[in-house]
């Protein structure tokens, strides 16, 4: 035992230290920043693109020169360790040397690719995100990167919405876990370390509840849905020390986020607060001029700087006009000072004052990126990232014996395994579909490969994923040939796996879709297919949520495999041939067709929950008002039965607790592992609660034939709701408690939360 007093004497020297260090910072900057003139201040607020890469409309093609101005603090869009040590050389040579920030989107991995957000949330693997929050932050660290644009903790309920894919789905409390998880892994304990990196959560906020699920339209919510709903994984990454915030590029209240100082400033920094810098999305100052809220890029800055923006990302409104701003008086010395220290106290936190070329290490970038290690975890995230949602008659697993015949566009494409928002990502290391049933098969079995289709024959849409090129001949020749050749290739072969779905392209920003199926010709492909009466596993990559009731009702099994990353097609090869068991469940809806959306499984009861025989109830009268598939759904190769639900005690006290447990038997043929899934329902608030909330999880193991007694804690801290004073507060009555193995299939259980 170490006496009390030594502990004591330890802690205070401990926090004396700290506080000492933070008294050094605060002198340090403040005596740069009383150095710097106007003009060398406005430049740490300007954040410009280099040509490396494009993720937005380029404004300027001069940002060289003016980091040799001292004109621009950040670039992102810049990597590799010999190409930033170039600009930082730039950068070091300005009067007061200060270092610049180099950003990215590091989004799934920087170069070993991880499956596409969407999909790693289908893990339900709250330490494998992290792992690969933490390799990415290696890998770009080691490419002279200092700071990622992710995690994007946006709630999406619209799959129309391309950006779903970024996201971890529809549900806020897996939202709030997964981003803590992320921010530990890109931030780690201690950001000068070389191998951490700045977290950036985005979009702040409510980017995700885009009207039609149409990019970049108008979001308008409740007070109450926000705090509830939308509000806390964002929240949740800042609690976790996220050192960056993205504002989002839609309205809220009627004020674009980039200028609403409800939300960044009462909000985030008085509210929950946040110390960190707040940097725009691409060009979104510029941007409120369109929204209609100012009339030019003047008032469009002022804007922004009042509401507590520090960053201009692209728009370079805050270069161009904070000087006139001040002079005008429209903005504060205070204000702009109070930016710059925010950018530079990121600076410096990261060590790079003390050395600016600390991620501009050569020999880390060729230990450290794609090593084993890293594709071994992308490997094995993106094997627990697919989802069985369908297997009648044990078509899967398939042996290793006999023909198959490989079909689909989506069989052999690299630069579609690793998704979108893959920046860096280096896709001609992918393995394909077709590469890793070779490698798995070992020549036991013949796998033969045909496209059949082009990916879209929808010619419009292909030229949008085609950037507005001219369409070739060759984009679109012979398409009758190639289905023709894969139907006659399916009928030689014992089994058929269709590689069908979405391109890279079709998902991820500025790629909402109002059909969300799988492309027509590509649809008309697997009919021809299935009509040779072969039996077919159809293999999906695509980035959201799709509507798959013909597919549902007419193949016999579907594996949801998304953009599965670097390692993909090992993945899935793993998977079709049972050596690994298939655990992934959905984190998103999937709708029965495009009119049921918004759809998700906390909805609210209504004043007439749907009732079959009474006309006058909330339902459609052509179709179910029940998904596809429910969130929290997927399929294992085993069984998994649910039995003897129970609660500790009937009440919870007011300030108390309890214990659900439930017993998890494999009643199948094979090992497996299941996500034993928590709900709560509070019966009757003072404002309507949901039918059912995620409280929590356990993902568990069981050898076939094995049970085990799962059990879970609900805490009355757990049952908390926004009331209609948007005070968050618990009501005592009656709740219920569900677990099961999805949203749907549950047992329940009764308590009452006592006064
Ligand atoms: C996106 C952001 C991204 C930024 C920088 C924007 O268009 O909305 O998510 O981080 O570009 O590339």
């Amino acid at each position: 035992m170490i006496p009390k007093q030594i502990l004591f004497l330890a802690t205070a020297i401990l926090l004396g230290t700290s506080a000492l260090a933070q008294q050094t910072k605060a002198q340090f900057l403040n005596s740069l920043i009383a150095k710097m003139t106007l003009d060398e201040k406005v430049g740490q607020l300007n954040l410009l693109t280099s040509f490396m890469d494009q993720t937005g409309p380029f404004m300027k093609d001069d940002y060289v020169s003016d980091i040799e101005k001292g004109r621009c603090g950040a670039i992102f869009n810049a990597y590799t360790p010999q190409f930033t040590r170039k600009l930082q050389d730039m950068a070091m040579k300005t009067r007061l040397k200060i270092p610049l920030l180099f950003g990215y989107d590091v989004i799934h991995g920087h170069k070993t690719i991880f499956p596409i957000p969407l999909g790693e949330a289908c893990t339900w693997d709250l330490a494998l995100m992290e792992k690969s929050a933490r390799i990415a932050a290696v890998e770009a660290s080691a490419d002279g990167l200092h700071w990622t644009y992710s995690p994007m903790a946006d709630i999406a309920r619209d799959p129309r919405w391309g950006r779903v894919a970024e996201g971890v789905g529809e549900d806020t409390w897996l939202g709030v876990q997964v981003a803590k998880a992320k921010v530990k892994g890109y931030q780690g304990t201690d950001l000068s370390a070389a191998n951490t990196i700045l977290a950036c959560v985005k979009h702040f906020a409510l980017y995700g509840a885009a009207e039609a699920g149409r990019d970049y339209n108008t979001v308008d919510m409740s007070r109450i849905r926000m705090l509830e709903t939308y509000l806390p994984p964002y929240k949740a990454a800042i609690d976790a020390g996220a050192a960056t915030v993205m504002t989002s590029f839609n309205e809220i209240d009627g004020v674009p986020a980039t200028g609403n100082k409800w939300l960044l400033t009462d909000l985030l920094r008085k509210q929950w607060g946040f110390k960190g810098f707040v940097v725009t999305d691409y060009t979104s100052i510029n941007e409120m001029i369109n929204h209609g809220v100012v009339k030019d890029e003047y008032e469009a800055g002022g804007l922004a700087l009042r509401a507590g923006v520090d960053m201009d990302m692209q728009g370079s409104v805050f270069a161009g006009h904070i000087a006139g701003l001040l002079k005008d008086k429209k903005i504060t010395q205070k204000e702009i000072d109070q930016a710059v220290y925010r950018v530079l106290e990121a600076k410096y936190n990261l060590g790079l004052f003390k050395n600016p070329y600390l991620y501009c290490d050569t020999v880390r970038a060729q230990r450290d990126i794609m090593n084993e290690e890293h594709l071994q975890v992308a490997k094995d995230i993106a094997v627990r990232s697919i989802v069985l949602l369908k297997n009648e008659g044990d078509v899967l697993p398939l042996r290793k014996q006999g023909s198959i015949a490989l079909i689909g566009p989506l069989a052999d494409s690299k630069r579609d395994m690793i998704g979108n928002w893959s920046a860096a990502g280096d896709w001609q290391k992918a393995v394909t579909l077709l590469d890793g049933l070779k490698a798995k098969s070992g020549g036991s079995v013949k796998i033969s490969y045909a496209p059949g289709a082009y990916v879209t024959g929808d010619t419009a849409m292909l030229r949008k994923l085609l950037n507005y090129r001219k369409l070739e001949p060759a984009d679109t020749a012979n398409a009758a040939q190639m289905q023709a050749e894969a139907v006659a290739l399916a009928r030689s072969a014992d089994v058929v796996i269709m590689a069908l779905g979405e391109s890279q392209g079709m998902t991820g920003e500025a790629a909402s879709r109002t059909d969300i199926g799988i492309p027509a010709n590509q649809k008309a492909l697997l009919k021809a297919v299935l009509a040779t009466g072969k039996p077919v596993v159809l293999v999906l990559t695509n980035g959201r949520p799709m509507t798959l009731e013909w597919e549902d009702a007419n193949v016999p099994a579907i594996l949801e495999t998304w953009f599965l990353g670097t390692q993909a097609g090992h993945a899935i090869a793993d998977v079709l041939f049972g050596d690994y068991n298939p655990a992934g469940k959905l984190t998103m809806t999937f709708p029965r067709n495009e009119g049921q959306i918004p759809i998700y499984y906390n909805s609210k009861h209504t004043g007439r929950p749907i009732d079959p025989n009474n006309k006058y109830s909330s339902k459609y009268l052509d179709a179910p008002n029940t998904p596809l598939y429910p969130f929290g759904y997927g399929l294992s190769y085993t069984q998994f039965s649910y039995s003897n639900l129970r609660v500790s005690r009937a009440q919870m006290a007011a300030n108390g607790s309890l214990e659900v447990s439930v017993t998890v038997t494999n009643t199948g043929k094979y090992d497996g592992e299941e996500v034993v899934q928590l709900y709560v329902q509070d019966l009757v608030g003072s404002v309507t609660r949901p039918v059912k909330e995620l409280k929590g999880f356990k993902k568990i193991f069981l050898p076939k034939g094995a049970n085990q007694i799962v059990s879970f804690r609900i805490a009355a801290a757990d049952l908390k709701f926004y009331n209609s004073d948007l005070k968050f507060i618990n009501e005592p009555g009656a709740c219920k408690v569900f677990v099961g193995s999805n949203s749907r299939d549950v047992q329940e259980a009764d308590f009452e939360l006592m006064r």
